[in-house]
């Protein structure tokens, strides 16, 4: 029997409803593969910042520091602000754990419409590696002047030879393993200062990994070639920004946001890793209990896969194959009349 501590963070709406079947599915196909999870949840919310002025504990990232990882729900609510929940909870975490790699896959599976002509099941199979911890979600800089005529806000975009070095050796070695091919999104045509600097590391890190085809996209044309050409990528490597908004493209290009997961990865295992949807609280459906659980089920197969038990993960990610291709209880997103329970029920039978 192998043991692992997890620690909860279900987080704000949505979150606290995807997070329980995705416990459910660990328990289940960790009962199958012989290994027990003990779980500590923590209450870290826009709640509990109203109660108490904190998103978490000052000591927070110590309490998670000795779990093997972290499953987080999504967090962010309307009534406080989005900077005070994220710069209270998430982006500690993803810093102070160093999870400078955001890994973001992307699949139309079968029996899922893609909005897209030609994005066909199985075609469609990539991953986006998006730098996770610098970049333009920088701390430099602010607002002055609020409410005058003279009224500026400004930030500065920070990148590190290191930073962006070790996160392209990360994709560019994803990539040599996948057999594939690597993309990375760009901003070279004068206007931005970094993004000639990104330009340079890459064709550095090619040269160090030359069995790896690669080529670099502007990110405004790559946008448009992920809606009419998503089947070409195979990994798609880009900063911080770009990534985020890459990966809403690209899970809507593969039928739903609810679907898709991401792992916040610290390669160096120095400190825990984190497993969450890449979707956010969604309040407009928050409460009615019809949010898609996938995307967090999935990210717990990346955790499973990440602490070593490949197997498991494959049960659970054959699991969610089947449920979308094998049956019609589907969540609205999907365009079914599901519940989550009643979606989790149908892919626990599975399982
Ligand atoms: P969102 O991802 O929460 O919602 C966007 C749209 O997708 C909504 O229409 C929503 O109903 C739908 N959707 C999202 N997840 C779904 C699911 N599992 N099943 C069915 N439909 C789903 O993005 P938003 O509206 O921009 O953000 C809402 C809040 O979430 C904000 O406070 C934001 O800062 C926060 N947020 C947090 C995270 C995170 O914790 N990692 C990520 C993104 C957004
Ligand atoms: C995500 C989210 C976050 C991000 C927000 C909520 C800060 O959109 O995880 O994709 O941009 O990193
Ligand atoms: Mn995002």
């Amino acid at each position: 029997m192998t043991r692992h501590r997890i620690a909860l963070i279900p987080g704000d709406g949505i979150g606290a409803e995807v997070l329980p079947p995705a416990q459910q599915v660990l328990d289940a196909v960790g009962a199958r593969h012989g290994i027990d999870f003990s779980y500590t949840s923590y209450d870290w919310s826009c709640e509990r910042y109203v109660r108490e002025g904190a998103m978490m504990p000052a000591d927070g990232l110590d309490q998670l520091r000795d779990k093997d990882a972290i499953l987080l729900g999504a967090v962010g609510y309307p009534g406080v602000p989005d900077h005070v929940s994220l710069w209270g909870l998430l982006i500690p975490i993803r810093r102070g754990f160093r999870q400078y790699v955001n890994l973001r896959p992307i699949r139309v599976f079968e029996g899922v419409d893609s909005p897209l002509r030609g994005a066909a099941a199985g075609a469609v199979d990539f991953v986006v590696v998006r730098e996770n911890v610098e970049g333009e979600y920088s701390e430099i800089g602010g607002r002055l002047n609020r409410g005058t005529p003279e009224e500026l806000a400004v930030q500065e975009a920070v990148f590190t030879r290191a930073g962006v070095t070790r996160v392209l050796d990360f994709a560019f070695e994803l990539a040599a393993r996948r057999g594939g091919t690597l993309t990375s999104a760009t901003k070279s045509n004068g206007i931005v200062h970094t993004m000639p600097f990104w330009d340079e590391l890459v064709a550095e890190r090619a040269a160090a990994h030359p069995q790896v085809d690669w080529n670099q996209e502007h990110i405004d044309a790559l946008a448009a070639k992920f809606v009419l050409d998503p089947a070409r990528f195979d990994v798609v490597v880009a900063s911080n920004l770009f990534g985020d908004i890459l990966s809403d493209l690209a899970a809507a290009v593969a039928g739903s946001i609810g679907i898709a997961p991401a792992a916040n990865l610290n390669p160096e295992r120095d400190f825990p890793s984190m497993f969450e949807p890449v979707h956010g609280s969604a309040p407009d459906i928050a409460g009615r209990g019809v949010a898609n659980p996938l995307g967090a089920i999935w990210s717990a197969a990346m955790m499973l896969d990440h602490l070593g038990h490949p197997e498991a993960a494959k049960d659970v990610t054959d699991a969610i194959a089947a449920v979308l291709a094998k049956t019609d209880v589907l969540t609205p997103d999907l365009g079914g009349g599901a519940t989550t329970a009643e979606f989790t029920d149908k892919l626990l039978d599975l399982l």
